[in-house]
């Protein structure tokens, strides 16, 4: 089948392929929109889920930036009283039975004092804050349209403001006490990378207690159960879900005593970013002096947190396991975090690019594109089939990518992205790739696969000529 695809692919131009890509992202986009948000997947993840939707927004930008601002606007609907935006809005019209936990399990993190008024009820996780660069990537896609389209963005930036930086307070207060610049995650889930090896030492130390049995809707969606994380992970996964429940969803009770307590350096990382991004975005709405030097201090910190998790033998940044005091080894993309959070000396970039293109990443020789594994094929944690365990996802690559342009490295930018995009033409919308087949894995139709091909190839300065939006 992807070898069928990949003849057909080859006997056209790049043009006509890039062409038909931006037609059927867009209509993946349409198909996966409910009004005024976007289903992650359509079968697989029927739900608003938090940073899907900040990535979506960037794709929706080039289509239609009203449209990209809404999905915004309605997920910071459900922010928290204390800033937190949740990993997941439950869709109150979601199939029966099409995933699990769902708004029923979580039903409870509405009676905390600080949820927001449900229905819908969220989930009471939250997930890495790409929204700040969504909202002025928005609003700069608006600047190119016309007068109106860049007042319309204006204003909204004056609207998401607020809540950006609540959002922002409260990962850099709730979730950083030690004021260490990185951000902490109770829940694999948080980190978006669910079973990447970096949590196996941390989970490993977590002892489940008396289990209920639960439905594995998420197997019924993919053709391949080894897709998707295995019933070991996942009993940790609820396990831990009881735990904060049973605390309450209360910040400060989950920060006692629950087993699982990480320094997460991507999900700090985006912060980092993001939080550069909130500034512009604060230059934009003329916000007070005080504020602007706090996304200052929040960023600088980011920054000097990482340079703490560096590790100097693997060129990476690893996480940290704050309740057993030691940190995480595992060589996974998630060691690129520095890349993410830009502003690294030559030295440090020199290094981190090395590993990027050496054979414990994208360099290893037998990978179908050149594009970095989830993890790399020599941690012995890697499973080239199993979810973050080693397959490539469009979403990392983008985020690479739009990284590596910041740094003003855009000739690897551009392989990145060429890679990215042949990826897509050869195995489809797909959530990831198996990386020395490409075989296309989990959920097809993935919203942000579609949303950063429309990035890659409707961002003005990369658009082949002539080529429509
Ligand atoms: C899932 O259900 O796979 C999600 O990653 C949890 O947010």
């Amino acid at each position: 089948m992807v070898a069928q695809a990949e003849r057909r692919v080859r006997t056209r131009s790049w043009r006509q392929n890039a062409e038909d890509l931006v037609a059927q992202a867009a209509s993946i986009l349409r198909r996966n929109d409910t009004g005024d948000w976007t289903r992650a997947a359509p079968s697989l993840y029927p739900h608003q889920w938090s940073w899907d939707s900040a990535v979506i927004a960037i794709g929706l930008a080039h289509l239609d930036t009203c449209r990209a601002a809404q999905e915004l606007r309605t997920l910071f609907a459900h922010q928290w009283k204390t800033g937190k935006v949740p990993h997941i809005v439950f869709n109150p019209k979601a199939p029966p039975h099409s995933y699990y936990p769902g708004a029923e399990h979580w039903a409870c993190a509405a009676s905390s004092p600080d949820a927001p008024p449900a229905p819908p009820y969220t989930s009471c996780l939250c997930q890495p804050p790409v929204h700040a660069i969504a909202a002025l990537r928005i609003w700069e896609a608006a600047g190119r349209e016309d007068e109106k389209a860049r007042a319309a963005a204006t204003s909204f930036l004056r609207e998401i403001y607020p809540k950006l930086l609540a959002w922002h307070r409260y990962l850099a207060t709730f979730r950083d006490p030690e004021q260490s610049g990185l951000v902490t995650i109770y829940h694999p889930w948080a980190s978006g990378t669910d079973n990447s090896p970096r949590w196996d030492g941390a989970l490993a130390a977590v002892e489940v207690g008396e289990m209920f049995t639960y439905p594995r809707y998420d197997l019924q969606h993919v053709d391949d159960p080894s897709e998707r994380p295995a019933s070991a992970e996942y009993d940790r996964y609820l396990w831990l879900v009881k735990l904060i429940k049973r605390a309450g969803c209360d910040e400060g009770a989950i920060y006692r005593s629950h087993p699982f307590l990480v320094k997460d350096v991507l999900f700090s990382a985006i912060l980092v970013a993001a939080n550069e991004a909130l500034l512009e975005i604060a230059e934009v709405v003329e916000a007070p002096d005080e504020e602007r030097e706090l996304v200052v201090v929040w960023a600088g910190r980011g920054r000097q947190g990482l340079e703490k998790c560096w590790d100097e033998k693997h060129n990476m940044c690893l996480d940290y396991d704050l309740r057993a005091d030691r940190p995480l080894r595992g060589r996974t993309v998630a060691g690129f975090a520095p890349l993410i959070a830009g502003g690294q000396s030559p030295q440090r970039l020199a290094a981190l690019l090395g590993e990027l293109g050496s054979p414990t990443f994208a360099g290893h020789p037998e990978l179908r594109w050149p594009l970095p594994p989830s993890t790399s094929p020599q941690d012995r944690g890697f499973h080239p089939r199993s979810y973050w365990r080693g397959p490539t996802w469009p979403v990392v690559n983008w985020l690479l990518w739009w990284s590596l342009r910041q740094a003003g490295e855009t000739g690897l930018a551009e392989r990145i992205r060429r890679a990215a995009l042949d990826q897509i033409i050869s195995g489809g919308f797909a959530e990831y790739f198996e990386p020395f087949t490409g075989e296309p894995l989990g959920s097809n139709s993935q919203s942000w696969t579609a949303a950063v091909v429309l990035d890659w190839l409707l961002s003005d300065s990369l658009r082949e000529p002539g080529m429509a939006a």
